[in-house]
């Protein structure tokens, strides 16, 4: 496993899971979530020690038992979730505080090593509030980083007129088909990390051009894919309910994509 070094220090795995279908009826968002998350046990055999959860997921207990019953030591684990922008969680500073306790409780730890706040709040006293305590569980050593998802340049500028602590992270969409090149520039600017979502979808002639370029590594495209936004510092946490599959996107570190492949990537 290769690591990305966050602003405030903290070592990221540059490839984790990512778990909002993990556990649930067929393989479904929606679906109801199930007593077992086969998906996440074999995520752990095979390496990852990233995980990638939310309470909107509605499986953090389920994730949170298997990883706490796993062999797996918990400082080896990188646990993160996310706080939903809604009423419940943000209307007030307990609020908050009672989330964030509540999904400890879940992980059965007493830190966890990334919070986000999972989508934007655009009431900016509910945004401070927010990240008020975000900072507070920071500098009490229960979130070992903070940050968000799905925050654009606006976004963020609101956040920074009152953030003591800058967000580590900002987890948004980036593949492909919604490359997000704009905003990957401000984060570069920013010093926060990009992590991406969704980092699988291709169009079909994309998949076919990345599957010729994968044969000269004797890598699938699906790997030429991660690798290509690893090399470039974005971190991705792809998800597959296919044992193979999970164990292909974390076979990234034995090949380098030449500058010219990366160019063929990047122009598809
Ligand atoms: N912050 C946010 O708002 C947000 C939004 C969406 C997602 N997320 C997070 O990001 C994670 C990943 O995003 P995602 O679940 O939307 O999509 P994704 O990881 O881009 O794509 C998952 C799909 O790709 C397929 N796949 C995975 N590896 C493959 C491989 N090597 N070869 C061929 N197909 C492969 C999977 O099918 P198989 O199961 O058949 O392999 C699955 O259908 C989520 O699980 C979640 O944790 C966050």
């Amino acid at each position: 496993m290769e690591y990305i070094t966050l602003n405030n220090g903290l070592k990221m795995p540059i490839v984790g899971t990512g778990t909002n279908t993990y556990g649930k009826e067929n393989n479904d968002y929606n679906g109801e979530v199930k007593n077992e998350i086969p998906e996440l046990v074999s995520a752990l055999e095979l390496g990852y020690r990233s995980i990638d959860a939310a309470i909107s997921y509605r499986n953090e207990e389920l994730v949170g038992r298997v990883l706490a019953e796993s062999t797996v030591p918990r400082e080896e684990l990188f646990i993160t979730t996310k706080i939903p922008a809604n009423e419940e969680y943000i209307s007030s500073k307990e609020a908050t505080r009672a989330a964030i306790d509540n999904s400890l409780k879940n992980f059965r730890t007493d830190y966890l090593d990334l919070l986000l706040i999972h989508h934007p709040i655009e009431d900016k006293e509910q945004l401070k509030n927010t990240w008020e305590v975000f900072e507070e569980y920071y500098e009490a050593g229960k979130l070992k980083a903070i940050g968000v998802s799905n925050f654009g340049k606006n976004q963020l500028d609101d956040l920074k007129k009152f953030a003591k602590v800058k967000p580590a992270v900002n987890q948004i969409q980036i593949n492909l088909k919604e490359p997000n090149k704009e905003l990957l520039a401000i984060l570069e600017e920013e010093g926060i990390t990009p992590v991406a979502w969704g980092p699988m979808k291709t169009e079909a002639h994309q998949q076919e051009a990345l599957d010729e370029i994968g044969k000269s590594y004797k890598k699938y495209g699906a790997q030429v894919l991660l690798k290509y936004q690893i090399q470039r510092g974005v971190v991705v946490i792809p998800k597959s309910h296919n044992r193979e599959n999970q164990a292909a996107n974390i076979d990234l570190f034995d090949f380098e994509l030449s500058a010219e492949d990366v160019e063929k990537v990047e122009n598809l």
